[in-house]
């Protein structure tokens, strides 16, 4: 197989290089990634000199290159983890959200399309649901109801792959996971932040009232089920993937500051989210029946092996979270002269 992954240096797609690198050695990766700071070519370390994985730095929205990429490289299958992915980003400035994810979205759709591409994943999220009640999971008919610029992207993008299927016969296939965790997530999103800031016995910011409730799944298990969707899913469907796995926020926050024998009164509750979706839960059937995907990793396990993963790559950390990402910190949280969050 000829693979095309994007956003390959991002968390998720940096993991599914080396999970594809791992489980399908006959295989071979271009890797086209932008290097937002989000995405980070050491998260691609242990593949370095590996002669089946080819790194290509480049925009998905920049139609040349992909053309390129796709018609001079042969390429037979693309996955697409390429996005701005951050909720409190796309509040505070939702342009570029719009551009790669939705704009860069079409493009490898309009050009694998063109160049005979077979199978094409759109690696999506469950966020494009909405909220949920107390009560029920969302399941692939469940109607689209974005509630945030990130989510409201990628449910466009979702529908550009189910048209391209319908239209045009593209072999196109939206998946939908949720929250996921695990090593290399960028330390701007909840779990590494609050792991990062308990580590610092810095506060860690809870917003609202830390009643949110999010459905975590490892990131070695949506690996493998996007790996089963690339191989087997069928084209124009819709496959949702999750680990059963409901957690407050709160709760997550004080399993994080118990593990690192840190006290709880390092939590900080500070302004809720603008449009802070209460619950998200995954009903992961149609995934499992058609495709036989079942998660594997538990949550304290996983958490225990992420925190260690944490613990040992505080370098990494430093590495990415230096620079422009301390500017945004203390802006998004107004950290004051004493490294007190105040928002
Ligand atoms: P991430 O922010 O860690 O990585 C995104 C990667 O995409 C980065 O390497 C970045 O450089 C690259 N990128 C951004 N814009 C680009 C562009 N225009 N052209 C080329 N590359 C570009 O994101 P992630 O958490 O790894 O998420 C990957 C995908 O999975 C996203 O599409 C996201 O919507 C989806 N998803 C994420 C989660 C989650 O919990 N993190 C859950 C469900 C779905
Ligand atoms: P996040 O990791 O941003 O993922 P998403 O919003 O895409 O689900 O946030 C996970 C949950 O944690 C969400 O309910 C918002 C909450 N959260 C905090 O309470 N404090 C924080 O500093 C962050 C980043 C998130």
């Amino acid at each position: 197989m000829r693979l095309l992954v994007t956003g390959g240096a991002g968390f998720i797609g940096s993991n599914f290089v080396l999970h594809v690198l791992r489980e399908r050695p006959a295989w071979r990766v271009w890797n086209l990634d932008k290097l937002t700071y989000a995405g980070n070519l050491e998260n691609l370390a242990s593949a370095r000199g590996d002669p089946r994985h080819q790194f290509i730095k480049g925009d998905i929205c920049d139609a040349a290159v992909v053309e390129r990429t796709i018609a001079d490289q042969g390429i037979e299958a693309v996955i697409n983890f390429a996005a701005e992915t951050h909720v409190d980003r796309s509040i505070a400035d939702s342009e570029v959200f719009i551009r790669s994810n939705v704009l860069g979205a079409h493009v490898l759709l309009d050009v694998g399309r063109r160049r005979g591409v077979k199978r094409h994943v759109q690696v999506g999220t469950d966020e494009v649901y909405g909220s949920l009640g107390e009560t029920g999971c969302f399941t692939e008919e469940t109607p689209l109801a974005p509630n945030s610029p990130y989510a409201a992207a990628k449910a466009a993008a979702d529908l550009l792959c189910r048209a391209f299927a319908r239209t045009h016969g593209y072999g196109a296939i939206v998946t939908r996971c949720s929250n996921n965790y695990g090593p290399f997530q960028f330390p701007e999103k909840m779990l590494p932040l609050m792991i990062a800031n308990a580590m610092h016995d810095r506060q860690l910011p809870v917003y609202g009232d830390g009643m949110n409730v999010r459905d975590w799944l490892h990131v070695e298990d949506h690996c493998a089920a996007l790996l089963l969707a690339l191989e087997r899913g069928r084209p124009g469907e819709v496959y949702n993937v999750g680990g059963k796995n409901e957690w407050r926020n709160l709760d997550v926050v004080k399993l994080v500051l118990r593990r690192l024998g840190k006290p709880e009164s390092l939590i900080r509750f500070v302004a809720d989210r603008p449009g802070h979706d209460r619950r998200y839960a995954i009903d992961p059937s149609k995934i499992m029946a058609e495709l036989g995907w079942a998660p594997r990793v538990a949550f304290e396990e996983g958490l225990s092996r992420t925190i260690a993963w944490y613990r040992e790559n505080a370098a990494w950390v430093a590495n990415v979270t230096s620079g422009a990402y301390q500017d945004y910190y203390r802006a998004m949280y107004q950290v004051d002269e004493q490294g007190r969050v105040r928002r």
